[in-house]
């Protein structure tokens, strides 16, 4: 069988808010995607997933919806949604929403329904439960931006859930209509045309029935976010999430199997349940593993190796390297390392997703405290868990606010933004952006690293080593994970050739028996 688009395909995210302005509000919107769709043919991914554009007051920019068929105007309308869609496709681009089941705005309809009154239909739709007996929150859960996720409703006379702000409600996923309601939303965007979902916090999507404590974390320290003083033992990760899972499968079959990806965060080997029961789950359990790793050999090789055989039989592995919640790569690992870091990514097995702006190498962007605009870092301050650094505007070129927009943009851009943009990058040869393009590139163009399988040649202490084989091509990808020169001698062939290095030279060159890397060197070599 021949693969899917979504397995050989790598994926784009875009941050809207943050991509292109096209109408000078210093905002990016789905117009400014739509002129940028041939920059990402250019560089040469297959897939955009944006984060929502749905009609949001942007409690939590976009993951508060107050309607789920909707384009909030500050994005756009329905008309320019299509006209991207249409134009995406013509280059061969898929579209991915990002579908948000688990909380929706206060202000949607159906809350302000639900709270009306304990009689209302919809009060059922979300999950209100008495006060304790000493008037507190039903039980002790706490939200994930901090404080109780129980929110009183003095009207109503009882408390709500929100597992994160208090202006995101949780919808109750036990109700048969909210299930049925939520379908109809996945079918309104599949026919318009969309080629999948990015499903918001999945894993949190059913709770225990009897809504128990959760347990004490004993490794909870106080300079942690308060949501890690307990274990999400009873909030989250419940046996009966699988059959809602399954559920939403069960629509996009209905259509051509376009893809449903899960955002999870779990050790792997609950991880991998979120497959389902004969791969009726999710396509893509988002594999997050990359995002907090400590960068060494040994511990990248370690997580590779454990995550390839927790795989059920016929599962898809995926590897993200950022995302708009956690810093981004190269604030993890430092400039040199992002480069080896993308050459990881795009040589793994499995369908990589690749940030927008990690292919500029933007680091961490200092956010001064009067342009602070996560609701996180605004609820828990002093903690670094804002999400600001990860989320500034894409650098077009060196003119004012980077060609991003004619308006100061809603949160800063890099002090070197005039060095590090497109313009400027897309012409040096040795930058990280013509890395990325040309690792797309190869490997879109080369069976073995799209589809072949995956072996471990060494993890020794500073060099990461790895096979990628399909029949009889085979690459081998060596990764120096220092800042030092090292050698490695591996299992290649006299005339084992480098095809990439993450220097931008070296092509063609005969590597030899041992093999030579330059500090933070990344080599592809083509077995002859
Ligand atoms: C996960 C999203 O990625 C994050 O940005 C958001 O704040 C929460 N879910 C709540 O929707
Ligand atoms: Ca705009």
């Amino acid at each position: 069988m021949s693969p899917m688009w979504w397995q050989t395909g790598t994926i784009y995210q875009i941050y809207p808010r943050s991509f292109q302005d096209s109408n000078g509000d210093g905002i990016g919107d789905l117009e400014g995607i739509r002129q940028r769709l041939d920059y990402l043919a250019w560089l040469g991914v297959d897939a955009i997933w944006i984060s929502p554009v749905y009609p949001s007051p942007m409690h939590d920019f976009g993951y508060d919806v107050t309607d789920y068929c909707g384009i909030d105007p500050i994005f756009g309308s329905l008309e320019s949604f299509d006209r991207l869609i249409e134009e995406a496709h013509q280059k061969q681009l898929k579209i991915i929403l990002d579908f948000v089941p688990n909380h929706t705005s206060i202000e949607h309809p159906w809350f302000k329904a639900s709270r009306r009154s304990r009689a209302d239909p919809k009060r059922d739709w979300y999950i209100w439960r008495d006060a304790a007996p000493d008037g507190g929150p039903p039980n002790n859960w706490i939200s994930n931006f901090g404080g109780s996720t129980w929110a009183w409703d003095a009207g109503s006379g009882q408390y709500y859930y929100h597992a994160y702000l208090a202006e995101q409600p949780d919808l109750n996923w036990r109700t048969p209509d909210v299930r049925a309601a939520m379908h109809e939303v996945l079918r309104f965007w599949l026919r318009r045309g969309v080629d999948g979902f990015r499903v918001d916090v999945i894993w949190h999507l059913m709770k225990d029935a009897a809504f128990r404590d959760n347990p004490r974390n004993p490794d909870w320290t106080t300079d942690a976010p308060e949501i890690d003083r307990l274990l999400q033992t009873y909030s989250t990760d419940q046996p009966e999430v699988h059959e809602v899972i399954a559920g939403m499968r069960l629509v996009l079959e209905e259509f051509d199997g376009q893809v449903l990806i899960g955002e999870i965060y779990l050790p792997v080997e609950r991880l991998v349940t979120y497959y389902g029961t004969n791969l009726m789950g999710a396509h893509l359990p988002f594999n997050f593993q990359l995002l907090n790793a400590a960068w060494t050999a040994p511990h990248i090789a370690e997580l590779i190796v454990r995550y390839e055989g927790a795989l059920p039989q016929g599962g898809w592995p995926n590897w993200v390297l950022s995302n708009h919640d956690r810093p981004r790569i190269a604030a993890r690992v430092g400039p040199a390392q992002a480069r080896v870091a993308a050459m990881l990514l795009l040589t793994l097995r499995g369908t990589p997703t690749l940030y927008y702006g990690d292919e500029l190498g933007i680091g961490h962007v200092e956010i001064a405290p009067d342009r602070i605009r996560d609701p996180w870092a605004k609820r828990e301050p002093g903690l670094g868990v804002g999400r600001d650094p990860s989320r500034t505007p894409m650098q077009w070129d060196a003119s004012a606010f980077a060609g991003f927009s004619t308006h100061e943009p809603w949160l800063p851009l890099t002090p070197d933004y005039e060095a590090r943009n497109v313009a400027v990058m897309s012409k040096d040869k040795t930058s990280i952006l013509c890395l990325i393009r040309s690792l797309l590139h190869y490997r879109r163009g080369h069976a073995p690293l799209s589809q072949g399988g995956w072996h471990l040649l060494s993890r020794e202490s500073d060099i990461l080593a790895y096979e990628r084989r399909n029949g009889d091509d085979r690459i081998v990808v060596v990764l120096n994970f220092t800042a030092d020169p090292q050698a490695w001698s591996g299992p290649l062939s006299t005339k084992a050739r480098i095809a990439l290095s993450t220097y931008g030279d070296r092509r063609g060159d005969f590597v030899g028996p041992a093999v030579s890397l330059r500090p933070n060197e990344g080599l592809l070599i083509e077995q002859a």
